[in-house]
């Protein structure tokens, strides 16, 4: 197999921290499963470039990554010296949008011995996919500001939703469902609220499960549908959610099984027309960062799906994301622990321990 070249962008905050043990742990699987590999690095696309340059990546940022096979990613974001919205759109959500990531794929699985907030949950009671629409919906900087300053003040931002970019994220939800023993499929909406799109989304979804015979689908509100991951999280399989609904979804479930420290994503790029991107769910808490007490297991088992998708079928490859998500939950269950689950170990011990387990 060709050599897989991955483009490394630690980005701002515990992106830097939780960065080395990802890379620790995806060349200690490269090590043994004998895959080639190669990275680079791009200390752009964080807030320290920005204020060095007034950009937060190159010009010719897109032709410098376009020729990679994935991009591992860290977090951006520093509000203290960049705000939010013109960290993001200049760098992630460029990236998504860009490179044409339509998937953002988010596992939420409870692991044995990690300390559930939710009373009465076992291992198994929580294992879904929440599959985020990536590109487009209520993330879009189509609006403006009119009478600023005046009473009249009036600010409108609109939410953009397309058949193709509807359907194409329902088609990989309603895929990944029918490939999965369960069969489930739940899709967010709030159509008695929003009352263009999401009754439009309504209809797209119905048209989409026509093709699933064998997928039990239904939708719920998307308000009812976070208490539920609460209340009974055992219910869920696959979950689809706008880029909105998805988001908050994808931070909701993983909170429900421990800690949004171990939640990994992949941006998918599924026809491998340009780079896909994986990263954790998380972002750079400037809270904690500068400690080395980030959990690390976003970023590192974010690197096995990688892996995964890199070796689209190979065995060697599949064989590599198995053996780390093993070894992630083997140190969950007997090893040194982050504070965020309940234990005393810094970032480096857990990304060492995992390495070893390896
Ligand atoms: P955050 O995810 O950075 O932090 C939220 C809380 O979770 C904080 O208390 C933090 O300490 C904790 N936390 C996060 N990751 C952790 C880990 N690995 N281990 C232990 N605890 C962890 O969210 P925020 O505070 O809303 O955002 C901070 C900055 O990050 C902002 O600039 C935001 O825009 C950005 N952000 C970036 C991404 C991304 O790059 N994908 C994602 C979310 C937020
Ligand atoms: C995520 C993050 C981003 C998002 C932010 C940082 C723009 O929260 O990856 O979930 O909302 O997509
Ligand atoms: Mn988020």
């Amino acid at each position: 197999m060709k050599t897989q070249r991955i483009a490394v962008i630690p980005g701002d905050g515990i992106g830097n921290e939780v960065m080395p043990e990802g890379l620790r742990v995806v060349a200690a699987a490269a090590a043994k499963f004998d895959l080639p590999l190669s990275f680079q690095r791009f200390d752009w696309a964080n807030c320290d470039y920005w204020q060095r340059t007034g950009r937060m990546m190159p010009d010719d940022w897109f032709a410098q990554l376009q020729d990679f096979d994935a991009i591992y990613f860290g977090a951006v974001g520093w509000p203290a010296l960049v705000p939010d919205h013109i960290s993001l759109w200049g760098s992630l959500l460029r990236f998504r949008r860009e490179f044409d990531q339509y998937v953002n794929l988010r596992p939420v699985r409870l692991m044995p011995g990690v300390p559930c907030p939710l009373a009465n949950k076992q291992p198994g009671d929580i294992d879904f996919y929440v599959v985020r629409e990536n590109t487009e919906g209520e993330y879009s900087a189509v609006g403006g500001r009119m009478y600023e300053g005046t009473e009249r003040e009036t600010v409108l931002q609109e939410s953009i939703f397309t058949r193709k970019g509807t359907d194409r994220i329902l088609k990989y939800a309603f895929e990944l469902a029918n490939s999965r023993p369960r069969k489930l499929l739940t899709a967010a909406t709030k159509s008695n609220g929003i009352a263009i799109s999401m009754p439009w989304w309504d209809e797209r979804v119905a048209a989409m499960a026509a093709n699933y015979p064998e997928v039990s689908w239904d939708k719920q509100h998307i308000d009812i549908l976070c208490a539920r991951f609460v209340l009974q999280p055992e219910r869920f399989d696959v979950v689809v959610g706008s880029n909105l609904f998805g988001d908050i979804l994808s931070d909701l479930g993983p909170a429900c099984a421990g800690t949004i420290g171990i939640a990994p994503s992949a941006n998918l790029n599924p026809e491998r027309r340009f780079p896909s991107l994986f990263e954790p769910v998380h972002g750079s808490a400037p809270d904690i960062y500068g400690r080395n007490i980030a959990n690390p297991i976003g970023m590192i088992w974010s690197g096995a799906m990688m892996l995964d998708f890199l070796g689209n079928g190979n065995e060697r490859y599949t064989a590599a994301h198995d053996a780390i998500l093993r070894a992630i939950e083997a140190t969950i269950a007997d090893g040194p622990r982050t504070p965020d689950m309940g234990g005393t170990a810094d970032t480096t011990a857990v990304g060492t321990a995992i390495a070893a387990a390896l």
